[in-house]
């Protein structure tokens, strides 16, 4: 997640400065690096550099650059390291032609050997860069080509998601942008036309905004905007819209709160976890596969991620692996840890400091440390052997909810990448989950679209409870626990959480008449158990709640309240899916009790103390 702006103004005035505050107004979109590139007298001027908008503008003056065109990005590192290289804009051979971008170029790879031994010179680890080389290319190869022509030819040739607007010094009067399932809006007013990854980058200016759809073009120049289709080039006439958000409503582009903002976009994040370079996932898992012993190190909601992840291993490429928190790995594993061990630490953030203090003793110790983080450039990326992107874009509520199921989506893929090497499970079962797990965001809409009502309904029943129960088996275990730190860290209800099987020995004492008990029941080989469960809790008073597969009616008939998954999802996939419910019933479930779900008391984001 990254984003983008640019404006051609109409009255003269320098473009610089208002592509800078437009920038600032994305950078909750992502803030590793900041660059803006602008037109004048047929030149282009570039500014970029790594760091947050404000540091960069300090040594760089954003703000002093000609020209009345221009386009500006802040970026979310994917492919290649927090660096001024990295930073956006990209340029072709020439110079010339100069592009911003939002989104993942999934076939870079390809088209980037494919223009290097065309004698295309790249100078960043990019997926974008390819974008300005191919236009270089179609000109090239076909000088009769205008701008608007060029990029059209080069857009047949990109797989992936993007949002770009493009700059030449060939066509200096105006921007060319394009839509492919990363967000573009255009703001239009009498003084020019914006482009941008979303509204509140111009609402200072203008609220009258012109939506742009899939698989749409868009050229701005100072008679106003033309959008047209990618796959034939056919007119589109679209009106503006008058936007009546406020700025603060804009930023959560209309949601009340970032978490559930944050919830809603899962589906796209695990769109794109599902884009992940195949090679990443080939090199972790080859260490992986070397390794004697493995340890998922983790806090929190990453922590249950690893968790869910020691199912998954185990069960498709027959690895044993120890999920520890970070901040016992030292005590507890410590002194156990050698040149044979392998680590892989989890962290959104990446800056955790139990978590970073575990791979720091690893790494002292000589074991091969890995890490998955949401953070590239963060200490973790820094620290480690191998690191993977977990591609969910910034987090902002404090409540993890769309970063541990891109951690869950990431981990699934590493483990199947893993039983694929080591030939563990059919053929036909590996084709079956990857099936599945490119059918999950769908799941997970239809999860969001079909059953938020009704658990609001069910957070209206239950947010007056002194406590919950939350009790699954296998690794709906770790959902369970997940579901249980979501409810406890923003509605304030101690929670408690087991593996089902496990509360025979000692919790089941708690319960009484009415005592609220949520049951994870996906339908695996752990569903025949999980009814005795529930019935031994029903037999003592306690609501059942349960989160089931559509149609399952044996359990449906048990509960008192009960909330539907789509059908066909696969147990070692199934807390990806059976988490978002849980998810909304804490964020309801705060809201009943007059609680900000975004800004929990006592608690931070990144928590960078021991
Ligand atoms: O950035 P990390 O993933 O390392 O953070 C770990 C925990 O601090 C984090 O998951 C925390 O528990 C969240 N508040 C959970 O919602």
């Amino acid at each position: 997640m990254c984003g983008i702006f640019g404006c051609v103004l109409n009255d003269g005035s320098p473009a610089a400065p208002l592509i800078h505050s437009s920038l600032k107004k994305l950078e909750y979109r992502g803030y590793d690096s900041v660059g803006i590139a602008t037109l004048s007298d047929g030149k282009i001027f570039i500014k970029k550099d790594q760091g947050k908008i404000d540091e960069v503008d300090k040594i760089l003056n954003l703000d002093d650059m000609p020209g009345s065109i221009g386009i500006g990005h802040t970026r979310w590192a994917t492919h290649g390291a927090p660096l001024k290289v990295n930073s956006h804009p990209h340029t072709d051979c020439t110079g010339e032609i100069v592009v911003v971008h939002n989104g993942i170029i999934e076939n870079f790879l390809e088209l980037k050997s494919e223009l290097q031994n065309l004698g295309h010179e790249f100078v960043s680890k990019t997926d974008t860069e390819v974008m300005p080389h191919l236009i270089e290319e179609n000109m090239k190869r076909n000088p009769q080509l205008s701008l608007e022509q060029a990029v059209l030819e080069s857009l047949k040739r990109v797989e992936g998601s993007y949002a770009f607007a493009i700059i030449s010094t060939r066509e200096p009067d105006k921007i060319i942008c394009a839509r492919n399932e990363s967000p573009l809006v255009l703001g239009v007013n009498h003084k020019g036309v914006f482009c941008a990854s979303d509204i509140p980058a111009f609402l200072d200016v203008t609220n009258k905004a012109v939506m742009i759809n899939n698989g749409e073009l868009v050229i701005l120049d100072a008679s106003g905007y033309r959008i047209k289709k990618i796959s034939d080039g056919t007119a589109v006439t679209r009106e503006p819209i008058t936007v009546e958000w406020t700025a603060e409503m804009a930023v959560k582009q209309g949601y009340p709160h970032f978490m559930i903002k944050e919830i809603h976009e899962q589906p796209e994040v695990l769109r794109n976890t599902l884009r992940i370079q195949d090679h990443y996932l080939d090199l972790l898992s080859t260490f992986l596969d070397r390794a004697n012993e493995v340890f998922f190190v983790a806090c929190g909601t990453s922590y249950h991620a690893c968790l869910a992840a020691s199912y998954m291993f185990s069960k498709l490429s027959f690895l044993p692996t120890f999920p520890v928190y970070g901040s016992e790995f030292v005590e507890q594993c410590g002194k156990s840890v050698s040149i044979d061990t392998t680590m892989l630490a989890v962290s959104q953030s990446g800056e955790t400091a139990d978590t970073i203090a575990a791979v720091t003793c690893a790494q002292q110790r000589a074991a091969t440390v890995l890490s998955l983080t949401n953070v590239i450039g963060s200490t973790m990326t820094r620290i480690s052997r191998v690191y993977i992107g977990t591609q969910a874009g910034p987090e902002i509520g404090v409540a993890a909810t769309k970063t541990f199921t891109s951690q869950l989506s990431v981990l699934a893929q590493l483990a199947l990448k893993l039983s694929k090497k080591r030939g563990k499970i059919s053929q036909d079962e590996i084709d079956c989950l990857e099936e599945s797990l490119q059918k999950l965001p769908d799941k997970v809409e239809t999860i969001v679209k079909t059953q938020e009502e009704k658990v609001k309904q069910i957070a209206k029943k239950y947010a007056n409870a002194k406590v919950f129960f939350f009790l699954g088996r296998g690794i709906s275990t770790a959902t369970a626990y997940e579901a249980r730190l979501k409810l406890m860290e923003i509605a304030y209800i101690p929670s408690i959480a087991f593996p089902a099987g496990e509360s025979k020995h000692g919790p089941i004492s708690l319960i009484e008449n009415g005592f609220p008990v949520v049951f994870i029941c996906p339908r695996d080989e752990t569903h025949k158990t999980i009814i005795g469960n529930i019935m031994e809790m029903k037999a003592r008073g306690a609501h059942i709640i349960a989160v089931v597969e559509e149609g399952d009616v044996d359990i449906k008939s048990l509960a008192d309240d009960y909330i539907e998954v789509p059908k066909g999802i696969p147990s070692i996939l199934s807390p990806i899916a059976y988490i978002v419910p849980l998810q909304l019933l804490a964020y309801f479930v705060a809201l009943e009790r007059s609680l900000n779900p975004d800004m929990p008391r006592n608690l931070a984001k990144s928590v960078t103390v021991k």
